[in-house]
């Protein structure tokens, strides 16, 4: 698995990395969970993101793999302690939240801490960045990140007080490519790729219902039309998740999945490495001449 520096931290990750979100929100069981990420582990694995807020997220990743802790960075979130949609952005609620992550997680220390998709106006007020700057000085987390997207996550860049940056970016949401990562790479911030594969939206033969959250992308594939997207369908993650490694400043996707075989199968697609330039070129045009104004970074 090839690995790459996350920007200006110490840290080679793994190009897969593994997004948490699923197995808590899917309710998996910790049996599954356990056999999903030794088995990410023992492929090549490097990096594992989770959050706050996914469920039992948390406490499924420290129970299956915190004996192998010094093998994997491990990525959390704070802001949502009480759940999405109740958002407390007060240092010491910030505080309180990652001591409750590092239990869950088993663990004294996490390698990063974002803070999870907050406002341009908290990010502004400085006190929820203040507060990671904190633990980091506890040596609660080595390091300090963002996750979102759109105006808030170029505020965040331009703050200068962040290390990673957490962002969605695939073939259906490519607006961060132009409006966030030349900063990002300006600054040698470390990205992380969020939604690497579009949430593969395009499985579904019928129009998700408005509240899916993979509607908006289900929308933009079908107006994007990418020809590939014909093509069987791990054929097509393949190119859908080279296709966003294969975008300057990006240094690990981290994909969701409840499947234990599938981080496998996922790293043996990459093997065959970045997307050649004319078929990167064909993905990036066909951005600019179908995305509407309102296709802006999906948190
Ligand atoms: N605001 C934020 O900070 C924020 C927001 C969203 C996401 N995230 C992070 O980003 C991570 C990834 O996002 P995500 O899980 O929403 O999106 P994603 O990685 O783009 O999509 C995950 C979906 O792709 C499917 N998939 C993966 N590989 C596949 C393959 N080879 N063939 C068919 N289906 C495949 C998975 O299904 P199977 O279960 O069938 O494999 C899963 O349903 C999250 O887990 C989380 O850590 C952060």
């Amino acid at each position: 698995m090839e690995r790459r520096r996350l920007g200006r931290t110490d840290m080679d990750v793994s190009a897969l990395g593994f997004g948490g979100s699923e197995i808590g929100y899917e309710g998996v069981s910790q049996r599954i969970a356990t056999r999903l990420l030794n088995a990410a582990l023992d492929a090549g694995l490097n990096v594992i993101d989770t959050a706050e807020c996914y469920a039992d997220s948390e406490t499924l990743i420290g129970r299956a793999v915190s004996g192998r802790r010094r093998e994997f960075h491990l990525f959390t979130k704070v802001g949502h302690a009480a759940g999405w949609g109740r958002a407390d952005w007060r240092p010491a609620a910030i505080l309180k939240s990652i001591e409750r992550s590092l239990g869950r997680l088993r663990t004294e220390a996490v390698d990063l801490v974002q803070l999870h998709s907050c406002s341009e106006g908290v990010l502004r007020r400085g006190d929820a960045i203040a507060a990671l700057e904190t633990a980091r000085q506890r040596g609660l987390t080595r390091y300090i990140g963002y996750s979102g997207d759109g105006a808030a996550a170029r505020c965040a860049v331009e703050t200068g007080r962040f290390d990673t940056l957490q962002i969605s970016v695939s073939i259906a949401d490519q607006a961060a490519i132009d409006a966030v990562l030349p900063a990002a790479r300006e600054r040698a911030i470390g990205v992380i790729a969020k939604r690497p594969v579009a949430n593969v939206a395009w499985r579904s033969r019928s129009r998700p219902p408005a509240s899916a959250y993979h509607r908006a992308y289900w929308d933009r594939l079908r107006a994007l039309d990418f020809a590939f997207l014909a093509r069987p369908i791990d054929e097509a993650v393949a190119t859908a998740l080279r296709f966003t490694l294969s975008v300057p400043g990006v240094h690990t996707a981290i994909v969701g999945t409840s499947k234990p075989e599938r981080w496998a199968e996922n790293a043996r697609r990459l093997k065959a490495g970045t997307l050649p330039a004319s078929d990167f070129n064909a993905i990036r045009a066909r951005w600019r001449e179908r995305a509407a104004p309102d296709w802006t970074g999906q948190t």
